[in-house]
């Protein structure tokens, strides 16, 4: 599958299939994807506990909650409790001296000398700020969007759960404090249509993107918007006609009740 049509097919699958397991390698290849994704200074601090229904224990798997749509935790037969490691931060050294000395960052001989002499004490003169909340987070949110693109090229569905109960879900999963959790991706196969109603509203290109500036709209070609188009990239908006319907067979083939809102 081209990459172009795997980003503009994908969506947040919200219903799963509950009695079709995941092949574990299927998981294991999204978890290779994540592994690959940058991060600052090589740190690579995004890491993640697979919850298998079928195989996990009772407790680890009511220590899962989510407040919105959180239905979604009951249905998925897979949930990725993805965090961030902040004592990987401690080894921050040794990730750039990895990167130095495979050739990715410096030229001249006296890199290596520069880099213990001068990079390194920096980096450790700020290295408590670089594990609170920022950078490190989007070098995680990275490797998730690269797990959630290979998720679906394998034909899976997922979504990403915010949860407040961050803490009591590290404690119940028995990670240390220095962990962080920062959402739940539950996978498995779509009970929906892949095309789950079509592509989500997103706000207008020239609004969030600025050229030179802030507020001076990035100007969007119509014959780039149309070559995107065609790769199947930007593709027809949601609702598409029959969703609502298609809403009501799942909620009642999956047993949902209420509205489904939490
Ligand atoms: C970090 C993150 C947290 C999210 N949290 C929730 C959530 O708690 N409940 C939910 O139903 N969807 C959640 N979503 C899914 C978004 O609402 C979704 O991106 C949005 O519906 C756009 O749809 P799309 O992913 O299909 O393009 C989350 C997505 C991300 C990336």
């Amino acid at each position: 599958m081209e990459l172009r049509e795997a980003i503009g097919r994908r969506r947040s699958i919200r219903f799963l299939d509950p009695g079709r397991q995941v092949e574990v390698e299927k998981v294991q290849r999204m978890l290779e994807a994540a592994r690959l994704a940058s991060h600052w200074g090589n740190v690579q601090s995004l890491r993640a506990v697979v919850v298998m229904k079928e195989t996990a224990p009772r407790e680890v798997i009511d220590a899962l909650q989510a407040p919105v749509a959180g239905y979604q935790i009951k249905l998925a037969p897979v949930v990725i409790v993805w965090y961030l490691d902040t004592s990987a931060v401690d080894e921050q050294s040794d990730r750039l001296r990895e990167l130095v000395d495979c050739g990715a960052l410096g030229y001249g001989d006296d890199k290596r000398a520069a880099l213990e002499e001068t990079l390194i004490p920096m980096f450790n003169s700020i290295l408590d700020s670089l594990k609170s909340p920022g950078l490190g987070e989007v070098d995680c949110g990275q490797g998730i969007a690269h797990a959630t693109l290979v998720a679906y090229e394998q034909g899976l569905g997922t979504c990403c759960l915010g949860t407040p109960y961050t803490d009591q879900i590290r404690q119940n999963l028995g990670m240390p404090e220095h962990c962080r959790v920062l959402c739940l991706q539950t996978v498995g196969y779509p009970a929906e249509d892949p095309e789950a109603g079509g592509q989500r509203p997103r706000r207008p290109f020239e609004e969030i993107f600025h050229l030179n500036g802030y507020g001076n709209g990035f100007p969007r070609s119509q014959a780039v918007v149309d070559e995107l188009a065609a790769d199947g990239m930007l593709t027809a908006p949601a609702p598409l006609p029959g969703r609502e319907d298609e809403l009501k067979t799942l909620q009642e083939r999956l047993g949902l009740k209420g509205h489904g809102l939490f």
